[in-house]
């Protein structure tokens, strides 16, 4: 039991995640731009900066979790998608471990997304910016972008980000892994599919299962990758997502 904080908290697989987590009897800080104990904007820098002090007065200084969920969709403009999906997320990441340094067994999790599988749309210049941590290259590395594009690719950065961080994380006893959704029951997706260019295709995306994943499924595997039973999964990207990265790259690992 200890304290987790929930990036995206007021809507979706950060809601159900902070509600699984409170049943499953810890204390959860809830970080999002209304509606949540810490309200903040992620895609500023000030807002990383002034949520990760107020996390620090809530939690004494001590996490034992962290969930980076918060997130704009495919829909949003590029830039501001760079900024929270990737560069928002990863701060808090990076801005909360000495707190899960502190905490018994901690772990964090970030969310990618099944879409990062598609290498054929991600920006590689925009990527390696992500991964330097340069946000105002990656920003311009990506405006001439859709938004498509940007989520795709920023979703890509996360995965690689969680994967390159393995070592140092790991050595200092905190798990960080990663979460691939695929199609979400949550208000992201309903607004995916009212979008006539975006939402035919991602009422294509292959699915072996059939259907959509309720974000309690999603708040499941995150809990799991955040107990005791995932003590020696660290490093690694978690599909839950149907079956739908298996049939969109059936030979690649
Ligand atoms: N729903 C899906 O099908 C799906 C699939 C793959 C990945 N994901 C990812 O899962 C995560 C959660 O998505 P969701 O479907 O629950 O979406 P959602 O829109 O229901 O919830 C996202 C939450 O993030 C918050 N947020 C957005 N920008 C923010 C900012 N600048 N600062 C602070 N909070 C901010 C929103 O206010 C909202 O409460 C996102 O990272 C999303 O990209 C979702």
């Amino acid at each position: 039991m200890g304290t987790h904080v929930v990036t995206g908290a007021a809507s979706g697989i950060g809601a159900a995640t902070r509600t699984r987590l409170m049943r499953d009897g810890h204390s959860v800080i809830g970080l999002d731009r209304h509606a949540a104990d810490v309200v903040a904007d992620l895609g500023t820098a000030d807002g990383r900066a002034s949520a990760i002090e107020k996390i620090r007065a809530e939690s004494g200084g001590r996490l034992e979790g962290v969930v980076s969920a918060a997130g704009l969709g495919p829909y949003d403009d590029a830039v501001a998608i760079a900024r929270v999906n990737y560069f928002g997320a990863i701060a808090m990441l990076d801005g909360l471990r000495g707190q899960l340094e502190a905490g018994s067994e901690p772990a964090a999790v970030a969310i990618s997304s099944v879409g990062a599988v598609f290498k054929e749309l991600v920006v590689g210049k925009f990527v390696e910016a992500c991964l330097a941590g340069d946000e105002d290259t990656a920003c311009a590395a990506i405006a001439d972008c859709d938004g498509n594009t940007a989520y795709v690719s920023a979703k890509h950065a996360v995965a690689l980000a969680v994967r390159q961080r393995a070592p140092e994380w790991g050595a200092l006893g905190i798990r960080l892994n990663a979460v691939a959704p695929g199609a979400t029951q949550t208000p992201m997706l309903e607004r995916l599919h009212a979008d006539s260019v975006l939402g035919p295709q991602v009422k294509a995306l292959p699915c072996p299962l059939g259907h959509s994943g309720p974000p309690e499924e999603l708040a499941s595997a995150i809990a799991f990758l955040l107990g005791a039973d995932a003590r020696y999964v660290h490093g690694t990207v978690l599909f839950v997502d149907g079956g739908s990265d298996a049939v969109v790259r059936p030979n690649d690992l």
